[in-house]
């Protein structure tokens, strides 16, 4: 038996932010972070809330890849004021530092539903999908814990292009491959299904058309729109679908190194492809004809397998290319000695990851490090021409 869970309802498109002053609040709360009130978004939600009179307060002092401290000074911020509305207003990190804080902070009740404040989330990166997922990462020193809970879903998400605008490029790349990725291992899941597969789909025809756009012309507001989309619905895909072991491997990297979370993926997410697809070896595993399918919706060569995989991937490292995106992680600012000293702590953290267990194909340590390494150099062209 298999399920497939649909929340929260979201309302899309130019002008959605309008929806939020049609909800009623006596006593809100505004998440967020000193970014969103630095760029004049943070004033989108509080002007219309003090001009219809509601009180509220902001807690802007979420920072990114929100760590347990965090999390607890939320607590203390919630606790105080009881609001009747949270307003998640930020990226992965804003949206998942406030889901953290409403779970927490219930679990420490008697009745903890009845003491759920109403939940909207605003992403302001197309990015995480966290929007609509029951996921959130919180990091416990240097490790990124993965918290799965319905209860953390949002009851609105709200999705407008015009916050997305200001986003830089190196974070619209980063943020666009995390969408990818999200698709990619969604698709390939243990828990995959035809629901979250048609999701998946129309995610990853929506990326390769959309987020070059998006990275060249920032202020293209189509461009945004559909890349915003294409983040939600990849979010639908994986909370029921789940991940996969690019994230399992960029969670301990991003824990370790602090490389933001798109950018780990897209550093690792050709390797793990190639290795679920078992290119290497006779590529006829599920994962490489998913692979190979995808290639055939893209429009790209894939008469066999194994063309179709080389294919995807090749189209991976263009979209990369195109968005001068760092081909390896020797290119990130980390020394190979550091590197080399804490690969067996990631590869632990990766194994026990809750990411690892949908993954296609189960790793051990040592495919895990090896995939680390290869990330490393980045020599993925060498991986792909190789095996034609
Ligand atoms: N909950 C989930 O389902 C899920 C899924 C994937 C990743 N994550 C987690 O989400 C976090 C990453 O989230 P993210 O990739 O959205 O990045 P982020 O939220 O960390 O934001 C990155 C940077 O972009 C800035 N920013 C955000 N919106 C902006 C805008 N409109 N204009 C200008 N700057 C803006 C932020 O202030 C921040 O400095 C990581 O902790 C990751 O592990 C969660
Ligand atoms: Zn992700």
């Amino acid at each position: 038996m298999s399920d497939f869970q649909l929340q929260p309802r979201i309302v899309f498109g130019p002008q959605a932010l309008a929806e939020l002053h049609n909800l009623p609040s006596r006593n809100a709360l505004l998440v967020t972070d000193k970014a969103m009130v630095k760029f004049g978004l943070a004033e989108r939600i509080t002007g219309p809330w003090q001009q219809r009179g509601v009180t509220f307060s902001v807690w802007d002092d979420v920072v990114a890849d929100p760590d347990i401290a965090t999390v607890v000074r939320g607590m203390k911020v919630m606790d105080a004021q009881q609001p009747d509305l949270v307003v998640a207003l930020g990226g992965g990190s804003v949206i998942d530092a406030a889901k953290a804080v409403i779970y927490s902070l219930a679990q420490t009740r008697p009745q903890p539903h009845a003491a759920r404040p109403h939940f909207v989330a605003i992403p302001t990166t197309s990015g995480t999908g966290s929007e609509v997922t029951a996921f959130s990462v919180v990091k416990a020193h240097e490790e990124k814990l993965v918290l799965v809970d319905a209860f953390m879903l949002p009851d609105i998400a709200i999705l407008d292009p015009s916050l997305v605008a200001s986003v830089p490029q190196s974070i619209t790349a980063d943020t666009g491959m995390d969408v990818l990725c999200h698709a990619l291992e969604a698709y390939v899941s243990r828990q995959a299904s035809d629901f979250t597969d048609a999701l998946a789909e129309k995610v990853v025809q929506l990326v390769f058309s959309w987020l070059p756009t998006c990275w060249r012309q920032g202020s293209n507001l189509q461009a945004r729109e559909k890349m915003h989309n294409a983040s939600c619905i990849a979010g639908m895909a994986f909370t029921n679908a789940s991940l996969g072991i690019t994230h399992s491997l960029a969670h301990a990297l991003g824990g370790v190194f602090h490389v933001p979370h798109g950018r780990a993926n897209a550093l690792l997410m050709a390797d793990v492809v190639a290795w679920n697809a078992d290119l290497n070896g006779s590529c006829s595993t599920q994962a490489a004809e998913k692979y190979a399918h995808l290639a055939q919706l893209l429009g790209l060569p894939a008469a066999t397998p194994r063309e179709g995989v080389t294919s995807l991937l090749v189209a991976i490292q263009t979209l990369k290319a195109e968005m001068a995106m760092p081909r390896g992680i020797s290119e990130c600012g980390i020394a190979a000695t550091d590197f080399n000293v804490r690969l067996d702590e990631m590869v632990n953290q990766a194994l026990r990851d809750a990411c690892t267990p949908t993954n296609p194909r189960q790793p051990d340590a040592s495919a895990l490090a090896g995939l680390y390494r290869q990330a490393w150099a980045g020599h993925h062209d060498d991986t792909t021409q190789g095996h034609k």
